[in-house]
């Protein structure tokens, strides 16, 4: 029997873009950004690094400008494959990364 967590479909996250998922558990659950990274597809936790804020400015919605997501709090600016700081006031930190895996068109949890 298969218990990975399907999150979504690849093609629900608009090319080079991102999409919020909420994962629920029996302790309240995480949210997480799901960005498209050409066909992979990259998750963090929806949580900045510098002052613990969601990055999205509306839920669900996310800037990204040339391979750059950034938060929506304070500007700070992470590199969308990898989750690194590239810029802003947590410049050098990352956002935990999850890792997901793409199975016939579907994103899972491991
Ligand atoms: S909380 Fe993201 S830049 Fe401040």
């Amino acid at each position: 029997m298969d218990v990975r967590k399907s999150l979504c479909r690849v093609e629900e996250i608009p090319p080079s873009g991102a999409i919020a998922v909420h994962v629920d558990s029996s302790t309240g659950g995480f949210d997480l950004i799901l960005v498209r990274v050409g066909e992979a597809v990259a998750a963090y936790h929806n949580e900045c690094p510098h002052a613990g804020r969601r990055l999205d400015y509306a839920p669900g919605k996310f800037l990204i400008d040339a391979g750059q997501l950034i938060c929506a709090a304070h500007g700070a600016t992470f590199r969308i494959e990898s989750g690194h700081c590239s810029g802003g006031p947590c410049r050098g930190a990352a956002l935990r990364s999850v890792k997901v895996d793409v199975i016939d068109g579907q994103v899972c949890l491991p």
